[in-house]
């Protein structure tokens, strides 16, 4: 009955773990924020239902959201406009409907490993092949160039690059992203860049694609910078002509974006500067907590995450990465295996620090009772 291309594919890792998990247990596993809205964008949702905002609205989005959002990128290009974006109903869909515009039946995608749950699984409903290239622990989980030189083929229609990336939390330094590019530019490939954690980052400031090349389709979402993973509300940037064929697919999944969770979003990129840089400031006080905890604990070692809001330990225990979340799911405690992410996330565990100190105590103290009980004996 069911389509072979949804035959090729499984439920999310993340999915499943919390799927699994009992209501009470400590959430170190979802990629969500713990917060509320700023109360500027609730405000301003709660006014667009109230005032009539309940019906369909342009397939690409409300003009002044546009706007606001091509202003934001006009320090990266000048000539940004409101026909390089595309509102979407959320990054997931950005990235899905990326990937119906751009990836042929039989195509090959290039996709990070480890990397988001999505790209893979994207690229297998829409025809293609997934191809992984390596991100490399040791180079602060910075892309293996000469690997993706090896793995390009004359079918290989596109590479996800992924800045702060999930599950790394590595951001490209400015040269990786010249040589990605350049990388790009030689093969002719469609750069897919999902910058959904651009503005959650810890050191320096991340290198946008944006207006790098011709060939680049970034992919943004309102989830994790105004904590509305609920609304559902993201946007696509590219190209003029190509906006206009991923602005047809967008129609033809979702026909137009969520009204009111624009004039929400919009209010957001206009006010709600103070309460993303509370967040913002609370996520960077975790990052240092769980770091800190983290190398207290044997076998394990940690690259300190420069952007978004996991860490990502390696453990060099006996026990596989599924087998130590199973058992601290037992306890209690929600993490995702890296396995989730590919095969180079074998032997990781996310960690999502996306939760309350009290929390973050709570499940690494489970994790260091772990290794004391002798789980966590190392491999070798
Ligand atoms: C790297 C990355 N891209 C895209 C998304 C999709 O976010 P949303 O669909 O909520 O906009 C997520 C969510 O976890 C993510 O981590």
């Amino acid at each position: 009955m069911v389509a072979e291309r949804v035959r090729r594919v499984e439920l999310s890792g993340i999915r499943r773990m919390f799927e699994n998990a009992p209501p009470s247990a400590i959430n170190l596993g979802l990629g969500e924020p713990d917060f509320d809205p700023p109360k500027e964008v609730v405000a301003a949702l709660c006014a667009a239902v109230e005032n009539g905002m309940n019906h369909y609205g342009p397939t690409a989005g409300l003009a002044p959201l546009r706007d606001a959002i091509a202003e934001r990128y006009r320090d990266r290009l000048a000539s940004t406009a409101r026909e390089n974006v595309i509102v979407t109903g959320s990054g997931s869909e950005g990235l899905m409907t990326a990937a119906l515009t751009l990836y042929d039946p039989g195509s090959e995608v290039l996709v990070p490993n480890p990397g988001f749950v999505l790209y893979a699984p994207h690229a297998r409903l829409a025809g293609a092949e997934p191809v992984a290239y390596p991100l490399l622990e040791s180079r602060r989980w910075q892309p293996d160039l000469d690997a993706l030189e090896r793995l390009v083929t004359p079918r290989t229609r596109a590479i996800v690059v992924n800045s702060p990336g999930n599950p790394t939390g590595g951001v490209y330094s400015a040269a990786t992203v010249d040589r990605l590019v350049d990388f790009a530019e030689r093969h002719q490939l469609t750069v897919v860049s999902d910058e959904v954690y651009d503005e959650i980052v810890y050191e320096g400031r991340p290198a946008s694609f944006w207006g790098r090349s011709e060939r680049v389709v970034v992919v943004q979402s309102f989830s994790k910078s105004l904590a509305m993973t609920g609304w559902r509300l993201g946007y696509l940037l590219a190209p003029a002509a190509l906006a206009a064929e991923l602005s047809k697919v967008h129609y033809h999944i979702m026909a137009c974006p969520s009204t009111p969770a624009q004039a929400a979003a919009l209010a957001g990129l206009r006010s709600a500067g103070p309460a993303k840089e509370r967040m913002f400031r609370e996520f960077a006080a975790r990052r240092e907590l769980v770091i800190d905890r983290l190398r207290r604990i044997p076998g394990v070692s940690v690259v300190p995450p420069a952007g978004a809001f996991y860490a990502f330990p390696r453990l060099d225990w006996a026990a596989s990465d599924t087998e130590i979340a199973a058992e601290l799911l037992g306890r209690g405690v929600i993490t995702t295996p890296g396995e989730a992410f590919g095969t180079r996330g074998r032997r990781h565990l996310r960690i999502s620090f996306a939760a309350s100190r009290t929390d973050l105590r709570r499940g690494l103290d489970l994790l260091r009772e772990l290794a004391d009980e002798g789980i966590g004996r190392t491999a070798r």
